[in-house]
């Protein structure tokens, strides 16, 4: 146990502040109303929470997301919950947190495709959200703006944590939390190497590493075109290095990888034995370690959907 607890930390039970963007009831609340508000897309349909479904674990049970007319974006929806506590957000760290990260999907032509300077346009044309903008960001002339709308998303998001994992109850001194199995897992997962990359209190979600360290693995896997962080850095030491995903969650976030082409997760552990490691697991051993990371399924937050405020006659209507 004491080996585990230097390498990894459990969930907070309360969800940490985020710098310069203190929560207030009023900013959550807002924050909220905007996650679940499918007016923020071209078409008002899609929403964050279509892609990152809360009641999904996050995230949205398809290889590559469905955006902006049917299209589907080019990397697997990672799961919101936790978010908060992986150092860089995307698959390739190109945002530096939730704040910065928020903005991307509102205007991403083939996620939610409104134009950058349609997204207040939108928000001002909903005679509610004045109310609701003005309340969580008090004293500010002109409160509704694409930064707050990014600034009230994210003290939401900050919300989507998952305490009381049957691992986090382990890492604070209940022994009996893990089965026998799991606790075999946790044995291979922190002798075999997974730990050295999945480690602190996301199990993931700390650094980059390429895919494919010691053996590169199917093009299915990685296809040749997405090069990961190179894209953010132009680094070529960067190519097909991509941030260690959380595994908070993993086994309610099928499928697996940033193509998303696994939907076993036994198989994806399978692969990271032979393309991160350079081994080849065992049946009975890739068993264990599946049963540990089943013990990273915490309590899900409790959400109550929120009432958006109306349409009125002048509000923008959806685009095609
Ligand atoms: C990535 C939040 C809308 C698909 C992310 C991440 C966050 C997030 C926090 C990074 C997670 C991580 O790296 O661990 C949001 C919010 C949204 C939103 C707040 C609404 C404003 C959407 C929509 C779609 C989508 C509508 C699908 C059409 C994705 C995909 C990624 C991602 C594919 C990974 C992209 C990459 O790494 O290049 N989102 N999301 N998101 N989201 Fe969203
Ligand atoms: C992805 C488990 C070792 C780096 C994953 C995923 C799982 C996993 C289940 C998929 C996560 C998701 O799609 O959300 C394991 C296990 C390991 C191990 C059980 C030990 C056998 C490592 C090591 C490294 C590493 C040693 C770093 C050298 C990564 C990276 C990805 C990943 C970069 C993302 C791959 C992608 O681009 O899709 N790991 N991992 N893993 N892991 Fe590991």
């Amino acid at each position: 146990m004491s080996r585990a607890q230097q390498q990894f930390k459990p969930i907070p039970q309360t969800p940490p502040a985020l710098p310069g963007n203190p929560a207030t009831p009023e900013k959550v609340e807002l924050g909220k109303q905007l996650y679940f508000d499918p007016r923020l897309s071209a078409s008002h349909a899609i929403s964050c929470n279509s892609c990152h479904n809360l009641g999904l674990g996050g995230a949205d049970a398809e290889p590559t997301s469905l955006g902006h007319r049917w299209q589907h974006g080019g990397r697997n929806a990672p799961t919101v919950f936790n978010a908060v506590f992986n150092t860089a957000q995307f698959w390739d760290g190109r945002a530096k947190d939730l704040e910065q990260q928020a903005g991307g999907p509102m205007v991403n032509p083939v996620e939610m495709a409104s134009p950058t300077e349609h997204v207040a346009e939108q928000l001002k044309g909903i005679p509610g959200y004045g109310v609701a903008f003005a309340k969580a960001f008090p004293g500010e002339a002109d409160p509704i703006s694409l930064a707050n709308v990014d600034k009230a998303i994210a003290v939401f998001e900050a919300t989507l944590i998952t305490p009381n994992a049957p691992f986090d109850r382990f890492l604070k001194g209940d022994a009996g939390a893990l089965s026998p199995p799991q606790k075999e897992g946790l044995a291979l997962f922190m002798d075999k190497g997974c730990a050295a990359c999945h480690n602190g209190i996301n199990v993931g979600g700390g650094m980059y590493a390429p895919f494919g360290v010691v053996e590169r693995p199917g093009a299915e896997f990685l296809p040749p075109d997405d090069k990961g962080r190179f894209m953010v850095t132009k680094t070529p030491s960067d190519e097909y290095v991509f941030k260690v995903p959380t595994l908070r969650n993993i086994a309610l976030t099928a499928p697996y990888f940033h193509t998303g082409a696994s939907w076993d997760l036994r198989q994806a552990v399978a692969v990271m034995g032979s393309s991160q490691l350079g081994i080849r697991l065992q049946d009975p051993e890739v068993t264990r370690i599946t049963a540990f990371l089943d013990s990273l399924t915490g309590d899900m937050p409790k959400v109550t959907y929120p009432d958006l405020p109306p349409s009125v006659a002048t509000t923008p209507r959806p685009q095609p």
